[in-house]
């Protein structure tokens, strides 16, 4: 089965450019790539899938979506078909486009034959309106939740979160983007004209069989390490181009996979233009050239088309838990340990050279963590047992029927996650956008001087996050916190707190 690798990581960065245009560059005119693929066919650039922009209909003062979960079908391979599961389309859904401050309510019908929840990733609301997996919406049934924005201007994502099922639900479609809009991000002149110089990248990596169908591989080493595809899929278009009219470009990355971490670049090592992380803008733009997402987390980046040179966005991936696992652990197989596996994501063509705006010095006005400001601090541990079969926050599995935490309303604390197995958990909170303190004592990257939801706890390692619940108790109904690895979800490294 031919996959969608490039070239390692390590021949990438012996010799710089030469090999890189050689082995890895699409012919711009279309002419055929060397690479043949699935059943003989070669491996044609695609344009890039935007999903349509949905923002609803303004009805009594809120604004309101109406959204069906259906059963669909996908060729992720030309003339073969896969069963999939979509929101208002066969496969993933439409973009919500909502502003900071107004009351949106959502109709969800499930026609799918199986139950679902439908999660809003990165928002603050009431319990109720979560998503998580009391939330369920039986077959045949309609959910309305509703809720006020009180997120700042960013790229969220809402997808499913049935219990024991995310994993399987995701992969097959059951997730789309989210574009909060508000003024503070409105005053900056920044791309925004969505699919036009704004534009969402959905990341996932999928397996199909040797006959191009989607599948979901179920095993223990799947379960254990998440299930990871070599074949990777940008809003669900593989080999995907992008015809760029202007002279810079807003990537909003979305790392949508179930269990691959990606490290980003362009091709060449050129420079992006970090701008934001999961919960808006950072304080500045930094320049950087590698931008690493787990799953769960996003980043928007800006990159520069001025000079009507094409690019090409590419990913670094570690074939297994971040090259991190431990010598006897996973002593058999085809596991290449510790290589990285390098991945086309996306080729950006240009119409020629253009204009472009040079970013505003400052983005937003981020008030620094505060650490004299917490109460309290919460230690989590997360755990993986044996061979993955005991996945754990402090010792224990998901339980339903258990609120492992209650955090008082308004109150700040510090949350600190260690990691005591051998692979890196994307750590995800929900109903709130958290500051990182440290990791490991460390100050954080660039990507963690902004607000986040999702990140990223190494093997042995400890990081501290700032955080306060501001509204919306309920002392019944709990929110989760969990690994964004679906497997890792699905198979319990998930807990349950309460806001009272
Ligand atoms: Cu993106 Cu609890 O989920
Ligand atoms: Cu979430
Ligand atoms: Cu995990």
């Amino acid at each position: 089965m031919s996959k969608d690798l490039l070239i390692p990581r390590r021949a990438l960065i012996k010799s710089a450019g030469l090999a890189a245009a050689a082995f890895t560059f699409f012919p711009l005119t279309g002419c055929k790539a060397q690479n043949t693929s699935l059943l003989g066919s070669t491996r044609e650039p695609t344009a890039l899938s935007i999903p349509p922009l949905q923002r609803g209909e303004i009805d009594k003062g809120e604004r309101v979506f109406r959204l069906s979960l259906t059963p669909g079908e996908k060729e992720f391979v030309p003339g073969v078909i896969s069963p999939t599961i979509g929101i208002n389309a066969p496969y993933l859904g439409p973009t919500l486009e909502m502003r900071r401050g107004e009351t949106v309510r959502f109709h969800i019908d499930n026609s799918l034959a199986e139950g679902a929840t439908v999660h809003w990733h990165g928002f603050e609301l009431p319990a109720a309106a979560d998503g998580g997996p009391h939330q369920l919406i039986a077959p045949g049934e309609r959910w309305s939740p509703s809720f006020e924005v009180r997120q700042r201007a960013s790229l969220y994502w809402y997808h499913s979160h049935l219990h024991r099922g995310a994993g399987p639900q995701v992969y097959a479609g059951l997730a789309a983007p989210i574009y909060v809009r508000d003024d503070e991000e409105d005053r900056l002149d920044l791309p925004s004209e969505y699919g036009v110089d704004d534009i969402p990248l959905i990341v996932q990596d999928r397996v199909l069989d040797g006959s191009g169908r989607l599948i979901y591989p179920s095993g223990m080493h799947a379960q254990m390490m998440g299930v990871r595809g070599d074949h990777i899929f940008v809003n669900g278009t593989r080999n995907a181009v992008f015809d760029a009219k202007s002279g810079q470009l807003r990537l909003r990355i979305l790392n949508g996979s179930n269990a691959r971490f990606y490290d980003f670049s362009l091709e060449g090592n050129g420079p992006m233009q970090l701008i934001a992380s999961d919960g808006g803008l950072l304080g500045r733009p930094h320049t950087v050239r590698s931008l690493k997402l787990a799953p769960g987390e996003r980043a928007q980046v800006v990159v520069d088309l001025s000079e009507g040179r094409p690019l090409r966005l590419i990913a670094n991936s570690p074939e297994n838990g971040m090259g991190m696992m431990g010598g006897g652990m996973m002593g058999r197989g085809n596991e290449r340990r510790g290589v990285d596996q390098a991945f086309q994501i996306l080729d950006i063509r240009t119409a020629g050279s253009a204009s472009a705006v040079p970013l505003p010095v400052q983005l937003a006005s981020l008030t620094p963590p505060d650490l004299s400001l917490a109460i309290r601090t919460r230690r989590f541990v997360l755990d993986m047992g044996m061979m993955g079969r005991g996945m754990s926050i402090n010792g224990a599995a998901m339980d339903m029927n258990v609120i492992n935490e209650r955090v008082p309303v308004g109150q700040w604390e510090i949350w600190e996650i260690a990691n005591a197995s051998m692979m890196a958990h994307p750590f995800h909170i929900h109903n709130v956008q958290f500051q990182v303190l440290d990791r490991d004592g460390q100050v954080p990257p660039p990507l963690e001087t902004g607000f986040k939801d999702t990140v990223v706890v190494n093997p042995r390692e400890q990081v501290r996050v700032l955080l306060s619940f501001e509204e919306n108790t309920d002392p019944d109904l709990p929110y989760m916190y969990h690994c964004h690895i679906l497997e890792h979800e699905d198979a319990g490294m998930m807990g349950q707190f309460a806001v009272v």
